[in-house]
């Protein structure tokens, strides 16, 4: 694939140039989520935690993590720059290649970054792409906003992006379980979830559409899957909706 509108925005990440302090400040982040992520996070992402093998006290070398998610899903964890444009993000989610931050938060911001890093990308993001049906339903998103140039259209479909991968619920074993990486990495959004902060609805696409995101305070109200197919079929659905005004 040609990823013309990514490619300025893919760099290289020099693992050896982390400074031991930047590797303690991992550590320290992944000793503080650990606990929570244990007993909350659902299975699928634990499962994809350990095949990427994820290290407790060093930062993640991205080219290890590629090379152990690539035969399981086609997935690659790939260093960018920053923030992406929309058009260069969808590129390469097209292409199965998750734009990832190579950048460490501070060690006096350990509970708040307000651009991601490589703790809420690697953390918090990549172990989901370890299961195949999530990882469908991220390439299959990637694909379909790559072709969508009005921006509503965009900012609608966008919700399903923010209710799924970053603050995505499933109910496993009648317990409300967390997966995505807005919860996942965030001690304060997962500890608002779990202790009752926030209304947990059944996912449905059209609610979720019409749900405008909040990106400046905690969530109130998050959507919880059954399993992932449900994902998976609500973008395909979401995708003949928009198929007429394209
Ligand atoms: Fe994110």
């Amino acid at each position: 694939m040609h990823l013309a509108a990514s490619a300025p925005y893919l760099i290289e990440q020099r693992y050896e140039e982390y400074a031991p302090e930047q590797h303690a400040i991992w550590a320290e982040l992944v000793r503080r989520r650990r606990p929570q992520i244990e007993a909350a996070a659902c299975r699928e992402y634990l499962e994809g935690y350990s095949v990427i093998e994820l290290g407790d006290d060093r930062l993640p070398n991205l080219q290890n993590i590629s090379a152990r998610l690539k035969p399981r899903t086609g997935w690659s964890a790939t260093p960018v720059n920053g923030f992406l444009p929309g058009e260069a993000f969808f590129e390469m989610l097209a292409a199965r290649m998750f734009p990832t931050t190579i950048y460490i938060r501070s060690g006096d911001s350990l509970d708040y970054t307000p651009e991601p890093d490589i703790f809420h990308d690697v953390f918090g993001h990549v172990p989901m792409h370890a299961h195949k049906v999530f990882a469908d339903f991220l390439q299959h998103y990637g694909a379909v906003c790559a072709e969508l140039k009005d921006h509503r259209q965009l900012e609608r479909i966008g919700r399903l992006f923010w209710y799924t991968v970053e603050f995505g619920l499933i109910r496993q074993g009648g317990e409300v379980k967390v997966y995505g990486s807005g919860v996942i990495s965030s001690q304060g959004e997962c500890t608002n979830v779990l202790n009752g902060g926030c209304e947990i609805a059944d996912f449905r696409l059209e609610d979720v559409l019409n749900t405008p995101v909040i990106v400046d305070h905690l969530q109130k109200r998050l959507f919880a899957i059954e399993s992932f197919d449900q994902i998976y079929e609500a973008m395909h659905t979401a995708e003949k909706q928009l198929g007429g005004a394209r």
